[in-house]
């Protein structure tokens, strides 16, 4: 069965000989037409004259189109419809698109796009966290604010308390293929859009809307993306819109493809959050009520702000049975680039305000910081699966929304993590290297995840699938996933091939496309296997079954589909032969599949209820130096051990673990975003915004995989591994505190990220 075989990705050999296709590289017709946006230079004000003279003027120009210019929807909102493709009079922030270039060719685009003369009549900007909560400006009438206990008596009546504040920046997306998209227009006003999209029912809806016809008018085709991290779940939607509306303007195929700089100016990136803390515990450090304020900056738009700050409050726990919470998140309206998905979606953020808090609450007692984590840890229940198999009485493992954790396991994973790692015997070698150095520092963190598996809106929560047999016994695979690098489409191949008992190569795994699987979701919360892979196998077992029935129709007996060939009592025929025998017997072998998530409820005003089908889990241990004279550090050694279930593809799924870790190291450590006081994103290149380099990996880096069966009906008792283990790389951040904290007797109080100046001023503060 190659379900559970450690295959290769499907296109790894393209990939590395650099033959595998992404927009840029479809052939074009040769009348193709390529766009640019002209951008606003300041954040905030309002247009008072906007003279496109000499962009039109310009060499090589074919249109300039303007919100004016829009015959339907001018929106690419994928949520509150507040979104203008092109700005209608306000500008919301430095880098808004205001007008749209049409050219011969990209370079003559962008030249020309510079040109406009916009006058603005400028106002003030809002900024910063401060600068929205001073001017009350925020998506929602207020905060939102969930409960559970009475935290204010639990806080009065706590042997210990403890406050503090953490900030953590935002982070761009920084996928290898920026924003795409390709527009082809049909016969009769029709529309084809090859869109990099994490969410092609998104481009489809999008575009219709803007060109004022029926979806069904509209077919988007998604082959892979160069990475999208959540930065192309709708930061899409304005280069296929912009596309098809000159398209149909002009009648010419159109192509846009943002700039790299551009494409940091224009896109949203990861909510920066500030999130403070009122704790109490007792003399173990176990918690006895937790205050949680969140703040975030959600930019001009609303995006997909709202569901990105519900799964920051949602994983503000963690691990961790909080007796009493109370957590309040504010979500801010500023003048800056609308914040968006990215890998976790809040969660990493939810998580390192508990984790800092864990890691505060050991510093103040002085006690391990693993034993502390231990001791707050949700009780271990494995194996049973939904919340309604156990009564209400014996509920003690409740998260803050009132959901029970059945599933919990890191009890077991952290002890093997501890063994493995060698963590008491390394903890002296630290000790010992720190008491021998005065300038260079060790430190070690611990960090778990426990993240939530399931869309929060729960109707998202469905897929569709589409499989072909031919009469030759090769099988055409479609499905509403997107491959974005993740190894997605390898993995439900694993599925189908798996389902007919052949090889993976009789497989042909073919574009997403609404055309063919239609009202998708966004491959998104980590959950591209789970719902696609039960909606293919659904559709697979369809067609099977209907070979079966032939197949015993004329050899009687129970058939089973076995290396390649598919077996009845004695009689043994290869799949191509069954295929061949159902079709000249007139069984249809086309199938859709459909799957839905079982067991979910949730009701997000209130905060309660059971959002996620099941915890995706995983432990990481992480060994930094850094030198305390310049701030400069190194990840000397990662461990990991993380919960995949079983895993499908072993390869896939640990290649998922370590990028995810090193993308979220990147996320606390290098990776700082700084706008200036006009709003000017001022790390919009290489140059200034530093990504995880290969030479940046964990010299030592240990990554096992926990090979436990999911305790809920997923495909194959595999578990999501998408974004879970970007929350390992907070053990990295962690590990850098714990070696500033060598250097006095202050608590670091780090902020993130921790670049090597912020390492060097908390050296100071931990000093004096
Ligand atoms: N891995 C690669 N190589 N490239 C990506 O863009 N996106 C991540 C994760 N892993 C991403 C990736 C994000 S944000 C999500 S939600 C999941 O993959 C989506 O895919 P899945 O649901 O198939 O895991
Ligand atoms: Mo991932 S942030 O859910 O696209």
């Amino acid at each position: 069965m190659s379900v559970g075989k450690p295959l290769p990705h499907d296109a790894g050999t393209l990939h590395v000989t650099g033959t595998a296709r992404y927009i840029d590289d479809i052939p074009a017709p040769a009348n193709t037409l390529h766009l640019a946006f002209g951008m606003s230079d300041c954040a905030a004000g309002t247009i008072t004259s906007m003279n496109l003279d000499v962009v039109r003027a310009t060499g090589g120009v074919v249109a300039v189109l303007t919100a004016d210019d829009l015959p339907f929807a001018n929106d690419v909102s994928p949520s509150a419809h507040d979104e203008p493709l092109l700005a209608t009079g306000t500008i919301h922030y430095l880098g808004q698109p205001l007008f749209m270039v049409v050219a011969t060719s990209h370079l003559a685009a962008r030249k020309a796009a510079r040109l406009g003369k916009i006058e603005v009549d400028e106002v003030v900007p809002i900024l910063t966290i401060d600068e929205a909560l001073a001017a009350d400006s925020r998506f929602e009438d207020g905060p939102r604010i969930w409960t559970k206990g009475d935290v204010d008596a639990a806080l009065k009546d706590a042997p210990h308390r403890l406050s503090g504040t953490i900030e953590m920046g935002g982070q761009e997306h920084f996928y290898l293929e920026g924003q795409a998209a390709l527009a082809l227009p049909q016969e009769g006003g029709d529309m084809v859009v090859h869109s990099s999209t994490q969410h092609p029912t998104e481009i489809q809806h999008k575009v219709a809307e803007a060109l004022g016809v029926p979806m069904h008018a509209v077919r988007c085709e998604v082959r892979r993306m160069g990475g999208g991290f959540g930065g192309k779940e709708s930061q899409g939607n304005a280069l296929a819109v912009g596309c098809a509306v000159a398209a149909r303007a002009t009648g010419r195929p159109c192509k846009m493809r943002y700039d790299r700089d551009d494409d940091m100016m224009i896109t949203g990136k990861r909510h920066d959050f500030r999130i403070s803390y009122d704790i109490g515990f007792d003399d173990t450090g176990r918690l006895t009520g937790v205050d949680f304020t969140q703040l975030t900056r959600c930019g001009w738009a609303l995006d997909l702000s709202i569901p990105v700050a519900d799964r920051a409050m949602l994983h503000a726990d963690n691990a961790y049975l909080l007796p009493t919470a109370r957590i309040t998140s504010h979500r801010l309206k500023t003048n800056t680039q609308s914040a968006t998905a990215y890998r976790g979606f809040g969660g990493p953020q939810g998580v390192l305000g508990i984790e800092r808090v864990m890691d505060h609450i050991a510093a103040a007692l002085g006690r391990d910081p693993v034993a502390v984590r231990q001791a707050n840890y949700y009780t271990s229940r494995t194996g049973k699966q939904a919340s309604k198999d156990i009564p209400d009485q014996v509920k003690p493992n409740t998260t803050p929304y009132g959901m029970d954790v059945t599933d919990f396991i890191l009890h077991e994973m952290t002890e093997r993590l501890l063994t493995d790692a060698n963590y008491v015997d390394r903890k002296a070698t630290v000790a010992a290297f720190n008491a021998a150095n005065p300038v260079l520092k060790r430190g070690l963190g611990i960090s778990p995840v426990k993240f939530g598996i399931s869309f929060t809106l729960t109707h998202l929560n469905q897929a569709g699938a589409l499989v072909h047999v031919y009469q030759d016994g090769s099988i055409h695979l479609n499905h509403g996933g997107t491959e974005m690098g993740q190894g997605l489409f390898q993995k439900i191949a694993q599925v189908a091939a798996s389902r007919f008992g052949v090889d993976v190569s009789a497989i042909k795994i073919t574009a997403t496309d609404t055309g063919k699987v239609p009202n998708t979701s966004a491959t998104a919360a980590s959950s591209g296997t789970d719902l696609n892979g039960m909606a293919v196998q659904i559709a697979c077992d369809k067609i099977r079954d209907r070979i079966a029935t032939c197949v015993a129709a004329h050899h009687g007996g129970d058939v089973r589909f076995e290396n390649g060939h598919v077996i009845t009592g004695d009689v043994s025929m290869t799949f191509a032969e069954a295929a061949m025998l159902a079709y000249t017997h007139r069984v249809s072998l086309s199938a859709t599949g459909f799957y839905k998530t079982p067991d979910l409820s949730w009701d997000r005003i209130k905060g309660e209820g059971r959002p996620f089908y099941y915890f995706a889990q995983g432990i990481a241990l992480t060994e930094v130096v850094i030198d305390t004279l310049t701030g400069e550090n190194r990840i000397l050694r990662t461990d990991v051990i993380h919960d995949a279930g079983a895993s499908p593809n072993p390869a896939l799924d640990v290649g998922q673990i370590e990028g995810g870790y090193v993308q979220g190291a990147g996320w606390l450590t290098t990776e700082e975003l700084i706008w200036d006081d006009k709003g000017r994103l001022r790390t919009h290149a290489p140059s200034t915004y530093k990504i995880p380099a290969t030479s940046d990996r964990p010299d030592v880096f240990n990554v096992s995989l926990w090979d436990a069966p999911n305790p809920a009906q997923t495909v194959y008792r595999s578990k999501a591994v998408g974004e879970p283990p970007f929350m390992l790389g907070i053990s990295a951040f962690l590990a850098l505190s714990d070696a500033i904290g060598t250097c006095g007797d202050a608590y670091p109080a780090l902020d993130a990220p921790a670049t090597p100046e912020r390492i060097l001023a908390a050296v100071g503060r931990v000093r004096t």
